[in-house]
């Protein structure tokens, strides 16, 4: 049954929020656990639509996945791999799915997995991807829709991509892992879960330094070398920085706990640029304050440790009603200002240029119905209609169900007056389509 998500917006967020796994790291480190001929506990995997897609990818796959919601643990047995295809319906489903690429061609000398294509946030080319795969001795066909990749044997190369791609990054590491000598990654990605991605392969017998700078070098190891491990995976710095949003666009004051505020720095001085206040309590938790309206700001997106393109819709809400023109520059995708129609639906004043969202703020944002259309234009909507006056109603939900869990009882428990309902849009669209048609 479909789902919507009900606020009643106007209330300022209090109390604290404690932030999950990160999606995007741990997605990764499922992948890497292909390599494997054994058993790896990782902890800190959020409960997320994402992630059981990725569980069951590996399980057609021939890999034994059990998840544990109590203690967030994932345990992943990948002794018996009897597979090496990966089927469009999971890539179609889910991006990250591509990477299991680099696993299965390292580990087995082969592989099958379905092309992503384009996505509703852009056109998100895997060139990269391919050129560094083949750099390794990889033959790589394209054939009825799927990437095809073979190997006599892999060897260490030297690689230079044309951009730090995270995917192209994390998909030569894995195929890397087993290749015979050295691999040097040049213009890598740099991004925290890259890192998190290099600690978990070492922690399995992988030989990989330099991962979270620009230059990583991959000295193969053989299988024999490799042995069980139990990891945890980082904490979800988008997660986090999602709900710093929250706080500035509802003028509110609450602890984030459990990040690495170093992740954030970007994010960080954004928000202390648009008049929020930072305390850092410990290393593991900061709060965040914002009194009165925030001041506008201009956000340019950059891989990081830029400002991360995952963050500026949801930033676009709170700079939706805040004093001044702000201007967003989004560099890394062609589509991401996805909600910005249903924006000005609330009362916002934003207008899109090619790549850039200009932002008028306004006084205040009133309540409507909306559609999320992807993950983090979704819970941008979220955002906007917390801080709006009256009642938001959100539906295809699903978008952000991918990306966040326990959204509701997080923004619940800061005070927020949110819920998730069945949604009766299927009756709506049942009612017009039995009108009758001689209305028309
Ligand atoms: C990862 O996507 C994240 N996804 C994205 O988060 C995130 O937005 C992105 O990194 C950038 O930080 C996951 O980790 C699952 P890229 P990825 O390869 O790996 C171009 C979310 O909301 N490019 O760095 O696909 C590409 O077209 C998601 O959680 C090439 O041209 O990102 C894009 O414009 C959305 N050729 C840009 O680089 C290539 O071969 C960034 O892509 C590869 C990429």
């Amino acid at each position: 049954m479909n789902q919507k998500i009900i606020i009643e917006g106007g209330r300022k967020l209090k109390g604290e929020v404690t932030i999950s796994g990160a999606k995007n790291a741990a997605l990764k480190l499922m992948a890497a656990a292909l390599i494997l001929d054994d058993t790896c506990e990782i902890y800190n995997v959020p409960e997320l639509t994402d992630v059981s897609t990725m569980a069951k990818l590996l399980q057609t796959l021939g890999a034994k996945v059990d998840y544990d919601k109590n203690e967030k643990k994932i345990t992943i047995n990948s002794e018996n791999i009897d597979n090496v295809e990966a089927h469009y319906d999971f890539v179609s489903k889910m991006r990250a799915s591509f990477i299991v690429l680099g696993s299965l061609l390292g580990r087995f000398h082969e592989a099958k997995v379905a092309l992503p294509g384009g996505c509703s946030i852009g056109e998100r080319r895997i060139d990269l991807h391919i050129k560094g795969l083949e750099s390794l001795g990889a033959q790589i066909k394209i054939e009825g829709g799927y990437v095809i990749a073979k190997a006599k044997k892999l060897t260490g190369a030297k690689i230079y991509l044309d951009r730090p791609s995270v995917g192209a990054t994390e998909n030569i590491l894995l195929a890397a892992v087993l290749a015979e000598g050295s691999t040097v990654l040049s213009n890598a990605a740099q991004e925290p879960e890259i890192i998190d991605l290099a600690n978990f392969l070492n922690a399995m017998g992988a030989d990989i330094s330099g991962a979270g700078t620009s230059e990583i070098i991959i000295n193969g190891v053989r299988q024999k070398d490799l042995k069980p491990l139990s990891y945890t995976t980082i904490p979800d710095r988008i997660e986090a920085g999602t709900y710093i949003s929250a706080i500035m666009a509802t003028r509110g004051k609450a602890i984030i706990r459990n990040i690495f505020p170093n992740h954030l720095s970007a994010v960080i001085s954004k928000v202390i640029e648009m008049g929020g206040k930072i305390s850092v309590l410990d290393p593991f938790s900061i709060e965040v304050a914002c009194n009165g309206k925030p001041n506008a700001v201009n956000i340019v997106t950059q891989p990081y440790p830029g400002f991360p393109t995952d963050l500026q819709s949801p930033f676009i809400s709170a700079l939706a009603v805040a004093e001044g023109v702000s201007i967003v520059t989004e560099n890394l995708y062609e589509n991401r200002f996805r909600q910005m129609g249903e924006l000005t639906r609330m009362g916002a004043d934003v207008q899109q240029e090619s790549n850039k969202a200009i932002i008028k703020g306004v006084r205040s944002l009133t309540g409507a119905q909306l559609i999320a259309p992807d993950l983090r234009a979704g819970v941008a909507l979220i955002i906007a209609g917390l801080c709006a006056d009256g009642v938001s109603e959100i539906t295809d939900i699903h978008h952000v169900d991918r990306g966040y869990e326990k959204i509701i009882e997080k923004f619940s428990a800061l005070g927020a007056n949110i819920k998730r309902v069945d949604s009766e849009d299927n009756n709506i669209d049942a009612m017009i389509n039995n009108m009758d048609e001689t209305i028309f």
